[in-house]
């Protein structure tokens, strides 16, 4: 069974965090969760600098304490997915972004990889002291949405975002312990014993 956990970015990780930029470049996707990594292709360790930054920020109405993490599969040791995770939510990530932002890499899509994510990046929540996450996903891209909805994810409301996206957008909440408890069973198994 493939089993998958959360690696923190580090220097020996440069030429595969670059590969996995690139490859969102080559298919033409968008890119989220990477904590900015896409800005930062010729400096990755001013990027490691930044990620520090991100941790260690206090909140206001402009930054919010963030965590930045790759998921990686353990048979191969590959860089699949990306997290981003907002422990505090000021004004701005209430109406957009949330508390959780992620990606998985276009070859490794649709084989339930961003499930792990998100059910990786609930349990750190939790050891937050996290009751309830936000998120919200644009309502094209029903990949997000049913990551959330196959999570427990609880629709809030669905709107024309006029500020950032100019799209539909739908908010979910997420409680976090009713959805660990519910979905353990699943997503204990694929996880590595750390
Ligand atoms: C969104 C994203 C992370 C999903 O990754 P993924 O690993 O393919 O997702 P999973 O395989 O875990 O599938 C999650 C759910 O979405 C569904 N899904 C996946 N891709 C889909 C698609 N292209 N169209 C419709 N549904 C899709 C799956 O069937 C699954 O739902 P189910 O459990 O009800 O069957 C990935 O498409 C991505 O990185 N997109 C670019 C970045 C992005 O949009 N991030 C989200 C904004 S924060």
């Amino acid at each position: 069974m493939e089993r998958f956990y959360y690696e923190t970015p580090s220097v020996s990780r440069k030429a595969d965090a670059l590969e996995y930029i690139a490859e969102f470049h080559r298919f033409g996707s968008d890119i989220n969760g990477s904590g900015g990594l896409d800005r930062f292709t010729d400096d990755y360790e001013g990027w490691l600098l930044k990620l520090e930054e991100d941790r260690n920020l206090v909140p206001d109405e402009k930054k919010s304490p963030a965590e930045t993490y790759f998921l990686v599969r353990s048979a191969d040791k590959k860089i699949v997915g990306m997290v981003n995770i907002r422990y505090v939510l000021n004004e701005r990530l209430k109406k957009y972004g949330g508390n959780i932002g992620y990606s998985i890499r276009p070859t490794e899509r649709r084989k339930g990889y961003n499930k792990i994510n998100l059910y990786l990046a609930l349990k750190l929540c939790r050891l937050h002291g996290l009751k309830k996450v936000l998120l919200d996903a644009d309502t094209d891209n029903p990949a997000s949405w049913r990551t959330i909805e196959a999570l427990g994810g609880v629709m809030l409301r669905e709107y024309f975002e006029d500020e950032f996206d100019h799209c539909m957008v739908r908010d979910y909440e997420i409680d976090v312990e009713k959805s660990l408890e519910r979905f353990s069973h699943i997503y204990e198994p694929l996880l590595e014993k750390t």
